[in-house]
């Protein structure tokens, strides 16, 4: 029962077992997992490192209250302050993406002591009240009004700018709009500006070059903390360990989940810059879960991070994500249907268009069938993606090799020249 009208999901993929890039259905089937399930398996199926550490550590203990120290939680928040940019050195710990964004938030608002959170319109941090009401995703229709001091504003989305303009001509002009709305608030009253570096399935476009600096120079000036949601980016995803690092750029707060233990055992964290940390040593924190830091989730952490540095995975996944790109745009040049193609690393987008004009193939806000259709067909030609809107998501495991793309190009191929032939017929609401 997650994000669909019920009945529109018969027949459902049942699910067996996967092995690396792969999963099987119950029939035997067999799937290219290039969505990592869901964004987060990004060692893959059946890692035998990951999957001892947990039965090891199920061994020794599984249930430890929050208050206790354990060895296992003192080595992850070692082990990631080590791998964080700049003086992010402290953790806390939850069990999921959402929990994670819910508490930057409550925690920015603790910190500062404003009450308004900045997040774009394009943008999709949780599923939690507080953090569906902040992201600007279509799904925040479920709880709108929503939470009160959320403010949103535009986002780089230069295939379809806002403002008309085009990048880099328009000198992120999408900033200065932004300043001048900060202003309009009044600075005084923001907490914080949340960002993903690269958006995930709400849009699927990189933070263009230049915007997370002049983003972090614009929140110094007016005392407004930095949130960077890293829960789809970090652990390599985009072809660094965080998305942030492609810029130099030190958030206030990372917010982790996914990739921290590649799904292997939920669980979520918020990092925190030293000195916000430190408030908290002489001052009430007023924040727990009864699971955080849970021993298992930790002995998954540990053993993905080591899996990321000794098999070299981060440089793989830059790697790949150049060969994943070049095939995509081979692909774009021949189908009418593509009409952009973005990302970094290893999450792609294609934004699929229904005419020369490019009109989307499915206006924003609009609940169409199609998006089901074409992971349908993807399904069918054994290929495990996501469609969503106009959008096709793809994130395949870091441990991806070129074969697999090449067998991911073929499948897609098929599924575009499906969507090129269908009628340009308009939506209407
Ligand atoms: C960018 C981003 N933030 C937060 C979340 C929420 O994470 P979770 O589903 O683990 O609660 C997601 C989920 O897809 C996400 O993509």
């Amino acid at each position: 029962m997650v994000w669909t009208v019920q009945e529109r999901e018969d027949p459902v993929l049942e699910f067996d077992h996967g092995e690396g890039v792969f999963f099987y259905d119950r029939h035997g089937r067999r799937y290219l997992d290039f969505l990592s399930q869901l964004f987060q398996g990004n060692l893959g199926h059946g890692n035998r490192r990951v999957i001892e550490a947990i039965q090891r550590q199920a061994e020794r203990a599984c249930c430890v209250s929050p208050q206790l120290l354990t060895s296992e939680r003192a080595s992850l928040a070692d082990a990631l302050a080590r791998r964080a940019p700049g003086d992010l050195g402290r953790c806390f710990f939850v069990n999921s993406g959402s929990e994670a964004n819910d508490q930057a938030f409550i925690l920015a608002r603790l910190l500062t002591g404003r009450p308004k959170i900045f997040a774009k319109y394009r943008s999709y941090h949780g599923t939690t009240y507080g953090t569906l009401g902040v992201g600007g995703d279509p799904r925040r229709a479920a709880i709108e009004p929503g939470p009160p001091g959320t403010v949103r504003f535009f986002d780089p989305y230069c295939y379809r700018c806002d403002f008309g303009l085009k990048y880099p001509a328009c000198q992120i002009h999408c900033l200065d709009a932004l300043e001048r709305q900060l202003q309009l608030e009044n600075p005084a009253t923001v907490a914080a500006v949340v960002v993903e570096p690269v958006t995930g399935a709400a849009g699927g476009f990189p933070l263009p070059d230049g915007y997370l600096p002049r983003l972090r120079h614009l929140c110094d000036r007016h005392g407004i903390l930095l949130i960077a949601d890293e829960v789809i980016t970090g652990f390599g995803r985009t072809g660094a360990w965080f998305g942030v690092d492609h810029e130099g750029v030190v958030p206030d707060l990372m917010v982790l989940a996914k990739g921290l233990t590649s799904g292997y055992v939920p669980m979520g964290a918020v990092i925190l810059r030293e000195p916000l940390a430190q408030v908290f040593e002489k001052r009430m924190l007023p924040l727990g879960s009864t699971y955080a830091a849970h021993p298992l989730a930790c002995a998954a952490a540990l053993a993905c991070l080591r899996e990321y540095e000794e098999q070299g995975l981060i440089d793989h996944a830059r790697r790949m994500g150049e060969l994943l790109f070049a095939r995509l745009r081979e692909l774009a040049s021949r189908h009418r249907s593509v009409g952009d193609v973005r990302g970094k690393g290893l999450l792609a987008c294609l934004e699929l268009v229904r005419d020369r004009e490019h009109a989307p193939l499915v206006p924003p806000n609009i609940d169409s069938l199609l998006p089901l259709e074409i992971r349908r067909r993807a399904w069918s030609e054994g290929i495990h993606l996501l469609a969503r809107g106009s959008l096709i998501l793809l994130a395949p495991p870091l441990i991806v090799q070129p074969e697999h793309i090449d067998e991911a190009a073929t499948k897609l191929d098929r599924v575009l020249s499906w969507v090129d032939a269908l009628e340009p017929t308009p939506h209407t609401n």
